[in-house]
């Protein structure tokens, strides 16, 4: 696998400035922004939607790696990618058709990712592997930044790394809540490629640096 990939979560943005927060993140040296969507059913939070993607588009190359924490995600798929979206990951425990789910991203161009609450077992995921890039590992339960990561959960995380590599698979794993430059340490020892982070992100007084820290 390649080098840890950061993408830093817009859930802790400063809401009234999301272009400072593309500019911020740009300059911070990470090469994703993770974007929460929420619809307030899924969990009990609201965010935002297409439309900040496709305002957002013209001012980064970053991948925009969108995170639905919806009910019906297929709904969105169509317009997501339309707005300028690179990946969108899916919660299975939202999705009853996760397979045609995936296959409908893919034949957009995007990559395609499903995401499992800490109370879904890595398990139910097995029979999806082949067909997608990104298992979204919730490391948190979802709806809201700056909770503190559950170390248990980075137990499916190992698990995951053992049967791709078995397998011969090639998807990236991704952890997402609560991660900081000392909960990185363990989500990188278990094996993810991908650390979502949010509030210690934007409190971080040297973003670049945190960075490269967490690439390291
Ligand atoms: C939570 C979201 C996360 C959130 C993480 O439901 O999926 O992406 O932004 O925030 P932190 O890093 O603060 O836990
Ligand atoms: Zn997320």
């Amino acid at each position: 696998m390649s080098k840890i990939i950061v993408s830093p979560s817009f859930l802790s943005a400063d809401f009234a400035d999301f272009g400072g927060a593309v500019s911020e993140i740009d300059a911070s040296g990470a090469p994703w922004i993770h974007m929460d969507v929420m619809d307030g059913t899924f969990v009990p939070n609201l965010t935002f939607g297409p439309q900040l993607v496709r305002a957002l588009r013209g001012r980064t190359k970053a991948v925009f790696d969108v995170h639905l924490m919806v009910t019906h995600p297929a709904t969105f798929f169509h317009e997501f990618a339309d707005a300028g979206a690179n990946a969108i990951t899916f919660h299975l425990e939202a999705e009853t058709n996760c397979k045609k789910s995936l296959a409908e991203i893919r034949s957009l161009g995007l990559k395609a990712g499903i995401a499992i609450a800490p109370g879904t077992p890595y398990t139910v995921l097995e029979e999806f592997l082949p067909y997608l890039d990104i298992v979204l590992i919730m490391t948190v339960n979802p709806g809201y930044g700056g909770q503190l990561l559950i170390p248990e959960c980075l137990e499916k995380v190992e698990k995951l790394v053992k049967i791709r590599e078995e397998a011969g698979l090639n998807f990236r794993i991704s952890v997402d809540g609560g991660i900081n430059e000392q909960t990185a340490l363990n989500a990188k020892k278990a094996g993810a490629d991908v650390l979502v982070i949010g509030s210690a992100f934007f409190a971080h007084p040297d973003k670049s640096n945190l960075v490269k820290n967490l690439q390291n």
